[in-house]
Parts: C-alpha cells; sequence; structure tokens
C-alpha cells in the first residue's frame, strides 16, 4: 500500500481529483466507487472544476456508490425536498455539475420494497459493468469502510447493517442537523457494499484528514487486521491501495517517515 502525505485537505483532494481524473482520461468509461461523507467534498469540487475549466469528461462514466440509509431516497422530480439521502449528496457534490449520465449513476436503492433482493442485484450490476476500476473510500470515526461497522465479517457482501450509534452521532452532526431533523429521527439501517464486495475492486483510494482521524487511520492501516476496525481490510487487499492524508491525519503513524521516503524515492 502506498501512503501519500499532503500538507493539507486542499493538497489531500487535489491527488485525490488527480489520480481519479487521470483514470478517467484514460479510460473514459470506466467504473468508479464512489463514497459520501465530508471527506471527499474537496475531491467532487475539484473533478467539477476539471470538468468545467479542462473539458474532463464523464459521459461514458458509470458509477457505484458505497452506500444508502435504508428507508430514505431521492426522487430527482423533487429535487428540494429535505432528505438526507445518499442519493440526494451525490447529486448535488457530483452528479449535477458533470456531464454523466444520471443512468450510468447508481447508488443502493434505499426506498427498495425488497431490499435482500436489491443487494443481491447490485453485486450483480458491479459484475456486469464488469467490476469496479477505482473505488474511493472515506473512513468512519468508528473504522468503517462504507457502512461496515465493527464485527462485519471481513468477506462480506452488499446487505443491510444496523448503524453504530457513534456513526449515527458523527454523520447527524454532519447531515441531519442542519437540515432540522431530530437525531431520533435517522435511519437505523443502511444497505451498504460488504468489505468482500470493496476488496474486489482494480483498485481502491483511502482518504482521511484532521487530527480526529489519526488514530483510526494509524489502527487501519498499521495496527492488526480486524473486523473491529474494517478499513483494516486495506492490509488484506492484493491490488494497487493508496492512502491520501492529510498532515493531521497521519500524525499518529509510526512509519510515517518510511512512507515520505517511499514518496520521494518513487518521484526520483
Ligand atoms: C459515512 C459513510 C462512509 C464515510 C464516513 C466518513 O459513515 N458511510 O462511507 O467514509 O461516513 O465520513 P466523513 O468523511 O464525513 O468523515
Amino acid at each position: 500500500m502506498d501512503v501519500i502525505i499532503r500538507s493539507d485537505y486542499e493538497q489531500m483532494s487535489l491527488y485525490t481529483a488527480n489520480r481519479i481524473a487521470e483514470l478517467v482520461r484514460k479510460k473514459p468509461d470506466c467504473v468508479l466507487g464512489l463514497a459520501t461523507g465530508g471527506t471527499p467534498i474537496g475531491t467532487y469540487r475539484e473533478l467539477i472544476r476539471k470538468h468545467r475549466e479542462e473539458g474532463l469528461c464523464f459521459s461514458k462514466v458509470r458509477t457505484f456508490n458505497l452506500d444508502e440509509y435504508l428507508g430514505i431516497g431521492f426522487n430527482p422530480e423533487q429535487p428540494y425536498s429535505a432528505d438526507q439521502s445518499y442519493a440526494r449528496f451525490m447529486h448535488e457534490e457530483l452528479f449535477r455539475h458533470i456531464d454523466i449520465l444520471p443512468e450510468n449513476t447508481r447508488v443502493p436503492d434505499g426506498l427498495s420494497d425488497n431490499p435482500e433482493e436489491f443487494c443481491k442485484h447490485y453485486e450483480k450490476a458491479i459484475r456486469e459493468a464488469g467490476g469496479i476500476d477505482l473505488q474511493l473510500l472515506g473512513i468512519g470515526g468508528d473504522g468503517h469502510w462504507a457502512f461496515n461497522e465493527p464485527g462485519s465479517s471481513l468477506a462480506s457482501r452488499t446487505r443491510i447493517e444496523t448503524l453504530t450509534r457513534q456513526t449515527l452521532d458523527d454523520n447527524y452532526e454532519l447531515f441531519y442537523r442542519a437540515a432540522g431533523f431530530l437525531r431520533e429521527d435517522m435511519p437505523h439501517f443502511a444497505i451498504t457494499m460488504g468489505i468482500g464486495t470493496i476488496l474486489e475492486a482494480k483498485s481502491i483510494l483511502m482518504i482521511a484528514n484532521g487530527k480526529k482521524k489519526a488514530n483510526v487511520v494509524r489502527q487501519a492501516i498499521e495496527g492488526p487486521v480486524t473486523s473491529q476496525i474494517t478499513a483494516s481490510a486495506i492490509q488484506l487487499y492484493a491490488g494497487k491501495a493508496t492512502v491520501v492524508l492529510d498532515e493531521e491525519a497521519a500524525s499518529e503513524l509510526k512509519n510515517i517517515d518510511h512512507y515520505r521516503h517511499c514518496e520521494k524515492v518513487i518521484a526520483s
């Protein structure tokens, strides 16, 4: 795994967007795995800028999002309703600003009347698209990837997961409070790609920023592989994995000097 450390959030986002843009230019019909949360917003803004100012074209790109809350969804015909779905997040933060075709963007359907069946269908759709070329990932405060909460099997597939109190608290602060929702009104369940599903992507880009993530990032990439920190599955990953951090998120890494050394040697 490569660990890339950048001075701040902007530089972390720029590096990440450059990597995604490089793939989109090389393979215009690539399949991107996308993530939600505060962390990828800077990356999405930079991709939007590249689309507007550098002509980066997404017209053949296909995307699959990692997860969605169960019980809520986004209706593009009512774009101003107050739902806090990840489908809305993607629409607002990326899709509506670029030339991607709506039918090429997939977010798990939180309103499906048969969610178990939907999960199987989602796995099948990923396979039929030829698999994910590049999976973008954040990391939750409890070490999760997507919504694979502590205790999730490291071989898990797309399924319904019960959210931890910590995840509900973290995500309430970020998204729900501002929209006037009560904490108790948040969905307790989500559809999430499994860790096994994520590990089948052809490459992985995990991003994290800020002091708040420093400890969990250290546990994920330098601690033992454990279902208690599902992002630690990155250590089992056989493809090209890159972890992109700002200085604060990297501040507790034991091998920080080695990571910096590797980047210098590789670049020279
Ligand atoms: C949610 C998402 C994760 C994301 C995490 C971290 O739980 N399901 O995919 O990585 O939030 O979010 P943030 O980037 O806001 O810290």
